[in-house]
């Protein structure tokens, strides 16, 4: 991933103005021409080399893609291609396939150059702002796959050397309006519709609204300045049924926004009050998982009625109340070593969904940094909050296990995507404290086969209903779980990081 944010090298203390915006602008705007630049160029060189390298002789005879998954990954299990939730999409009553004319149905807002190819933090972050999008102008939100690879041609994609669905439709990841489903009684604003629907109903017929005939005159990374910006331009095409945001130059809200720790404050109050999150529901699959696997990460004395058994009028709020007694960890591991130690060399801050207003831990990059590069104890700073190791995890617990919000905790479950002979030591670590009666991971949930490709829903679920979160703030995975935290009225310190 590219570095969020970038310290400012001016050295002024004041508030951010409008010179120094424009000095943040520029300085990311170069940024991206300079990474891409590079990378060009890197690519070039390396063609180049190649071709001086090896004599056109000696060439290897081309390897031959195989042509079937089972060929690409043999002796493996395909995963599953959702196609009952694909159906679901496609009959949502809102479709009116077969009508002769679309002139009565609303207005509809397509992003077509919306993310893909990341994990579901990072994809399920902008949806919730682009629905909010659509929802602030009153038109119907044409949702989309989860994409990992568009090429239709394949159904299967290459995760380290195993097979992923290259697509998840939406409806198996999440419900309520976002994905075409009813709004709460008062609200009115039209039902979002699937891709396949717009395409149908637009595709000859639509208004493509270029990226910059927007972003031109918004002069923040700021959610309310993008949002302002793009609701007003929509109202002026409110006679055009159908408006497509140019795929050019990205989607409305992009990876600065997300990275932007200032991004969120404007928008929040209005942002946590909007139906997208008092009645954002995970889908069936994911809670069904949630209710089978209880009793490992957050074992009940008092039977409790299943989540998924709850009627979807339920506002989120009080869907997912918080479990009492239960921690959840939310540690990354992996490819974090790396990435950790990229957010340093750029002095990044957190991500926006992780400096909410209202939030006690903050991150302000030490002073000491310079372009690309940081100190050795600033880097050690950053790897403590981004990547601590097991001594730093057992302490930041047992700071926070002494506070106020932290009373009755009895159970821990760590979220991870960490090796599980690395994760067994922590959990050993973390039980020799005495103090819990339980420690459960990611490793141990027991998922079906459709479960397990949509695994990160699942622990972000239970992330959002612990009694006390301590998450990475430069995860996107945990910054969901704090919007849905947050939104749903949990106290602010009991949303923590490391
Ligand atoms: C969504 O994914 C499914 C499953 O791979 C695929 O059949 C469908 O065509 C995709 N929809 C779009 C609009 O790409």
């Amino acid at each position: 991933m590219l570095p969020t944010t970038r310290k400012d090298a001016s050295g002024f203390h004041a508030k951010p103005d409008t010179a120094l915006l424009c000095l943040r602008f520029l300085a990311r705007r170069y940024l991206v021409f300079g990474v891409t630049g590079f990378v060009v160029f890197s690519l070039l060189l390396r063609t180049l080399y190649v071709r001086r390298e090896i004599p056109v002789a000696e060439l290897p005879v081309p390897h031959l893609e195989p042509t079937t998954p089972e060929e690409r990954w043999p002796g493996m299990r395909l995963p599953p291609l959702y196609p009952q939730y694909l159906q679901y999409e496609h009959q949502l009553p809102q479709h009116h396939w077969n009508a002769p004319s679309h002139a009565t149905e609303p207005n509809m807002f397509w992003i077509p150059g919306h993310s893909a190819g990341s994990g579901w933090g990072n994809i399920m972050q902008e949806i919730l702002l682009n629905a909010f999008l659509a929802y602030k102008a009153n038109r119907a939100f044409v949702f989309y796959n989860y994409t990992w690879n568009s090429d239709l041609s394949q159904d299967y994609s290459d995760y380290s050397g195993k097979p992923i669905p290259s697509r998840v439709p939406l409806s198996a990841l999440i419900r309520g309006p976002i994905v075409g489903g009813a709004w709460p009684s008062g609200v009115n604003a039209p039902l979002a519709v699937s891709e396949e629907y717009w395409h149908h109903a637009c595709d000859s017929r639509k208004v493509v609204v270029p990226r910059a005939d927007v972003h031109d005159h918004v002069s923040t990374w700021f959610v309310d300045a993008i949002t302002t910006g793009w609701v007003n331009k929509l109202h002026s095409l409110d006679h055009e049924q159908c408006v497509e945001a140019g795929g050019d130059g990205g989607p409305p809200y992009t990876w600065v926004t997300f990275g932007e720790k200032d991004a969120m404050p404007g928008i929040w109050p209005e942002f946590r009050t909007s139906p997208i999150l008092t009645h954002f529901a995970h889908s069936a699959l994911v809670e069904l998982a949630f209710d089978t696997n209880r009793e490992i990460f957050s074992p009940s004395s008092v039977l409790e009625p299943p989540l998924s058994a709850a009627p979807l009028a339920l506002p989120a709020a009080q869907r997912y109340p918080a479990l009492p007694g239960l921690l959840v960890l939310h540690i990354r591991r992996g490819d974090y070593a790396g990435h950790c130690a990229h957010l340093a060399r750029w002095s990044s801050t957190y991500l926006a969904y992780n400096t909410l207003p209202e939030l006690p831990d903050r991150f302000d990059p030490p002073p000491g940094g310079a372009w690309g590069e940081n100190t050795p104890e600033n880097v050690a700073l950053y790897m403590q909050h981004c990547f601590p190791d097991i001594a730093q995890i057992v302490r930041r617990v047992e700071d926070v296990a002494q506070t106020d919000a932290a009373r009755g905790l009895e159970h821990v479950y760590v979220m991870t995507n960490g090796a599980v002979s690395w994760v067994e030591e922590l959990k050993a670590a973390l039980g020799a404290s005495g103090r819990w009666k339980h420690v459960a991971s990611s490793r141990d949930l027991v998922l079906n086969w459709e479960q397990k490709y949509v695994a990160q829903a699942v622990d972000m679920l239970i992330g959002q209903r612990a009694q006390v979160f301590i998450g990475n703030g430069w995860s996107s995975l945990t910054g969901n779980a704090v919007v849905m935290r947050m939104a749903n009225g949990f106290r602010p310190d009991s949303t923590r990081f490391w």
